[in-house]
């Protein structure tokens, strides 16, 4: 199927049943949108909220969190896990106090050279706090293109991602490219969960290859042994 019948029917998805009152979604400020995203990472929406905003109030500004010693953001930090992602966030912060004068980077491309900020939260940071219209690929994203278009293999394996990559660029709309993003994650977090998918709550059922061939399980592909 074409790439805007899948946009559409994602964005009517998300306007209907998508997240849309999450802390980080009030804002369009860069260091806040990155701060939710580093700690979005490897962490759950209900866990990341409450170290989310003691966060933001100890450090509201990327300078504030740049002047910071080590002790007080690991401190702030504890508790939420994967230390390296504070210590590349307080490296990033002093990074952009020093090389941009406090202010955060517009372009994908430069928000990519921060420490710990990956291709994929580059996309999202780029998209949800400028309106522009890049594309993403978390964990949750690629379980559902893997599904969807029967995408095979394990994703560690550059062929695979690639793959991944190639379709996540196809489907990622030029216009209201943050609420599709927004939708990516919402339906693979809440919809095409790992196990158990909910099909019949899901927008893209209808043009579906692991529903349709029963190969949900095996979707998507796992580390080979
Ligand atoms: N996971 C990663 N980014 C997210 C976001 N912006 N909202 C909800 N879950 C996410
Ligand atoms: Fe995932 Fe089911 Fe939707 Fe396919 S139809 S993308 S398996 S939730």
């Amino acid at each position: 199927w074409q790439a805007t019948e899948f946009q559409n029917k994602v964005i009517a998805y998300y306007r209907q049943h998508g997240r849309k009152h999450l802390p980080w979604q009030g804002t369009k400020d860069p260091y806040q949108i990155w701060l939710s995203e580093i700690m979005l990472q490897q962490t759950q929406v209900t866990t990341v909220i409450p170290y989310y905003e003691s966060f933001l109030n100890k450090f509201p500004t990327i300078n504030h969190l740049a002047k910071a010693s080590s002790d007080e953001v690991m401190h702030l930090w504890s508790g939420l896990g994967y230390y390296s992602r504070a210590r590349n966030l307080h490296k990033a912060a002093k990074m952009v106090a020093e090389t941009y004068d406090g202010k955060f980077p517009q372009t994908q491309e430069a928000i990519e050279t921060l420490p710990g900020v990956g291709r994929s939260t580059a996309g999202a940071i780029a998209a949800f706090a400028f309106d522009q219209p890049s594309a993403i690929l978390d964990g949750n994203v690629k379980r559902v293109l893997a599904r969807c278009y029967g995408i095979e293999g394990w994703a560690g394996k550059s062929s695979v991602l690639k793959t991944l990559w190639q379709r996540a660029e196809e489907n990622t709309p030029n216009h209201h490219t943050a609420e599709y993003n927004q939708a990516m994650m919402d339906l693979g977090a809440v919809v095409c969960t790992r196990s158990k998918p909910k099909c019949e709550q899901c927008p893209l059922s209808e043009h579906c290859y692991a529903l349709k061939h029963d190969t949900i399980t095996q979707l998507p592909g796992k580390k080979p042994k």
